[in-house]
């Protein structure tokens, strides 16, 4: 079975994600972290994120495992494990515009929809529903407010001991919205047949109940 969760940047995804995959025991599938170390690889090459031959090069170098250990999702890449230099500002953004290539999109589709077919997977991303997996079993659409999504990224950020600027942050969510729902490759988009939860009106518990929900009815 496949359970894919799409949504925009902060929605929530990896938290539901994360939990839905551990209560239904199936493999966790973070493809945003995929992109992510596109961009970093990229970014320690000095690669130009213009550059999509050069990037696709990057992207089909890469062997990715996703394991859980110890209740935690651990990503290895090319056999090292992946550290938190994923997560920065920086890497979010240029993971934004690595991922606007088709070319870098079709190395790693293929290597999601690989892993995907191996076990059964809860996936998170953008694409999952529309492209990776369209016959997913359950697609669900995660979305919250710009404003709510910038709170909680500088909640996130002041929990790290840092005085984040929230109108600069919301901004910047901003503009990777419209980078991710606006670019010709795979945009972002709510399929017709997926779910669509606001996290602004629920607590991560109610959504992850109601994507048991729908797992369980797809099951049966
Ligand atoms: O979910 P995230 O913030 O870790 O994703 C990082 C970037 O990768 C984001 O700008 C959108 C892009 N992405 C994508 O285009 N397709 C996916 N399936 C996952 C992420």
């Amino acid at each position: 079975m496949i359970v894919a969760i799409d949504g925009p940047a902060g929605a929530g995804k990896s938290t539901i994600a994360s939990e839905v995959a551990k209560r239904l025991g199936f493999q966790l599938i973070d493809t945003g972290a995929m992109y992510r170390t596109v961009a970093l690889k990229a970014l320690q090459a000095g690669v130009d994120l213009a550059d999509a031959e050069k990037l696709s090069e990057i992207a089909h170098q890469l062997h990715f495992e996703f394991a859980w250990v110890d209740g935690t999702n651990r990503i290895k890449v090319n056999g090292e494990p992946l550290g938190d230099a994923i997560r920065t500002e920086e890497v979010s953004k240029a993971s934004s515009m690595v991922s606007t290539h088709e070319s870098v999109r079709e190395a790693l589709v293929a290597l999601q929809r690989q892993m995907g077919n191996q076990s059964d997977c809860v996936l998170e991303g953008r694409d999952i529903g529309s492209v990776v997996f369209p016959n997913a079993e359950v697609k669900i659409f995660l979305t919250a407010s710009t404003k709510e999504r910038a709170r909680r990224r500088a909640e996130q950020l002041k929990e790290k001991g840092e005085t984040p600027d929230v109108s600069a942050i919301q901004t910047e969510i901003e503009n990777r919205d419209a980078r991710d729902t606006q670019r010709s490759a795979s945009p972002l988009v709510k399929t017709a047949d997926a779910h669509e939860i606001d996290s602004t009106s629920h607590s991560p518990e109610e959504i992850v109940e109601m994507v048991l929900d729908f797992a369980r009815n797809a099951q049966s």
